[in-house]
């Protein structure tokens, strides 16, 4: 194979087919099974978008009400997965503790070896279920809080939030909430995604393709870009007093020193997207709706001065953790916690792939052009 057939980072290739969505980078558009990303997170519940990424269908009602039935039923932290968290140092990072959990929730899951399909779709619905009781549970544990129980009268973002923060979150907090979940839900081939993938090739099971998958997402080119967009505002300085103007223009300042300096910017660019992610107007709409919630204009001058200094300078656009991650402070999360609620939401996304590679599988398992020294041989 010559140098030139080698494409660094499988950029460009296309490696297998798939219905469950379709990213168009010249329409700017993201399709989940045919719809709209921005529609659906305009009227439908995470717990219906979840439903048509495993099903290829937004449910009926009566499909909805099962569904919603199942996931209250199964929202408590497993006393067996809250032990294994409690072996974790509190320093570690929550990606670490999410890995962990995923884990262990599959070494107690009775149809773990069962790939059937119906087995398949019962351990995607489970993960989905308890896995913020995961995030909540370590958030509080790291601020020295006690475990809250989930309440079956709330919907997924509701009861998320309050097991979170042990306290009713405001509308349109829940609302920015599923906004949230509902954009990171699913990207096609994204690196975790096909992590995911790659592992279900070769037969193993659906949590250990999660387990794998969430590796991947924690680096910061991939999912860890939200808790790093925040640590750039903390590097910036976050100052309550301060106006949206003068929030901007200081803004402005520390990213032109920063790609003076040639800093990657998190936040910032995309694989697929070169003229912005489909899915940052939607995001930044329910930023938009907290800064105005939690009456914080300054953030909003961070965002848009960072924002306007690249676009000038390089003429690169935010993806969607860039929104996301300002999103998520004002709401209350530790900075850490943000790419573990990134797993929440892309559970659904993974497990719809693992299901749609069982169905047609084929071992992934590309070659490679050797650039090593050549045959030798033991004197
Ligand atoms: N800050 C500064 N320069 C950048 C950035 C950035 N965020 N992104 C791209 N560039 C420059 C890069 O330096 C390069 O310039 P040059 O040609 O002069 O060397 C050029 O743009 C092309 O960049 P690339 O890294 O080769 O492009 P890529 O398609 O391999 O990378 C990316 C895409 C997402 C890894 C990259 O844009 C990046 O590292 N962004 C920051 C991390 C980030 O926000 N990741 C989240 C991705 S979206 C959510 C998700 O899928 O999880």
């Amino acid at each position: 194979m010559s140098e030139e057939e080698v494409r660094k980072g499988l950029a460009g290739v296309i490696a297998d087919y798939t219905a469950i969505s379709k990213v168009n980078p010249d329409s700017n558009s993201l399709l989940y099974r045919g719809y709209p990303v921005q529609e659906l997170a305009a009227s439908k519940s995470f717990e219906a978008v979840a439903l048509l990424l495993w099903t290829g269908e937004l449910p009926r009602e009566e499909e909805l009400t099962v569904f919603e039935a199942f996931e209250r039923a199964n929202r408590s932290l497993d006393s067996r997965v809250k032990a294994a968290i409690d072996l974790l140092p509190l320093d570690c990072h929550p990606m670490d503790v999410g890995r962990t959990a995923v884990s262990v929730m599959g070494a107690n899951h009775a149809l773990a070896q069962d790939s059937s399909p119906e087995a398949e779709l019962d351990k995607a619905q489970s993960l989905f279920a308890q896995f913020p009781a995961v995030v909540a549970y370590d958030q509080r544990r790291r601020r020295g809080l006690g475990i809250v129980q989930p309440r079956t009268d709330l919907d997924y973002s509701a009861n998320f939030l309050w097991m979170t923060f042990g306290e009713e979150a405001a509308p349109e907090v829940v609302d920015a909430f599923r906004v949230s979940m509902v954009l990171y839900a699913e990207h096609s081939f994204n690196a975790s995604t096909f992590t995911a993938r790659v592992i279900t090739s070769t037969l193993s099971d659906l949590h250990s393709a999660v387990t794998g998958a969430i590796g991947a997402l924690k680096g910061p080119l991939h999912g860890g870009a939200n808790e790093a967009v925040m640590h750039t505002f903390e590097e910036l300085g976050i100052r309550s007093d301060e106006s949206r103007e003068e929030a901007a223009t200081r803004a402005k300042a520390w990213m032109e020193d920063a790609l003076a300096a040639k800093k990657k910017i998190m936040g910032f660019g995309h694989r697929v997207y070169k003229n912005g992610d489909s899915r940052v107007p939607t995001m930044k709409a329910a930023l938009e709706r907290m800064i105005t919630h939690y009456k914080r204009p300054e953030m909003m001058g961070l965002y848009d001065g960072l924002e306007e200094a690249m676009g000038e300078a390089k003429a690169i656009k935010p993806n969607l953790d860039y929104p996301a991650g300002p999103t998520y402070h004002l709401m209350g999360f530790d900075t850490d916690m943000f790419t573990p609620l990134f797993i929440a939401s892309r559970i659904t996304g993974w497990t719809a792939h693992i299901m749609e590679q069982r169905a047609a599988n084929a071992l992934i398992r590309p070659l490679s052009a050797y650039n090593g020294v050549a045959e030798r041989h033991v004197a």
